[in-house]
């Protein structure tokens, strides 16, 4: 019998993984499109972003770091000129509120998973509590 009930934790454990990892990729997937039509123009389809223009996203520590400042950002965007990683850029980034929180949960959930950056991924509900909190 304990061996059963053994197997059985198993075999909930392999599923519920399963599941995360279907949903991270749906996720990803995703926010690639959401990617490809907000943000590409400027930052570019390899992340690369433009010299002076528009920062790379490629290993970039804001990108992996503090998820609620991430979000934050795109949500309100910046006309600060901030040194990103010691370099200025000339350009605005326009706020992007006016997308849906899963929409900018993907988008960030993609670009903390590519271009080189590794980062755990970000829900419409911390979208959503930081969208709150800034209001
Ligand atoms: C019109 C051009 C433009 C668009 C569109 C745009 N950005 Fe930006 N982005 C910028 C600029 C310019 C900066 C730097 C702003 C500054 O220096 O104050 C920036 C900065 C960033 C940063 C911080 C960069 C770093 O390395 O610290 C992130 C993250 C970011 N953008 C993500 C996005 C995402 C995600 C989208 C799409 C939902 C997007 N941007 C759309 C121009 C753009």
């Amino acid at each position: 019998m304990k061996k059963i009930t053994s197997c059985l934790w198993l075999i909930l454990l392999y599923n519920g993984n399963a599941y995360t990892q279907t949903s991270l990729a749906a996720s990803i997937a995703n926010g690639k499109k959401v990617y490809q039509k907000n943000c590409l123009t400027c930052h570019q389809a390899n992340g690369g972003g433009v010299p002076k223009m528009n920062p790379p996203l490629i290993h970039a520590s804001f990108v992996m770091g503090n998820k609620k400042k991430l979000i934050q950002w795109v949500l309100l965007g910046s006309t600060e000129k901030v040194p990103i990683d010691g370099k200025y850029y000339s350009n605005n980034m326009p706020a992007q509120a006016t997308l849906k929180d899963k929409e900018i949960a993907d988008v960030l959930t993609y670009i903390r998973n590519n271009f080189k950056n590794k980062a755990s991924a970000i829900t419409p509900e911390e979208v959503k509590s930081t969208r709150v909190v800034k209001k």
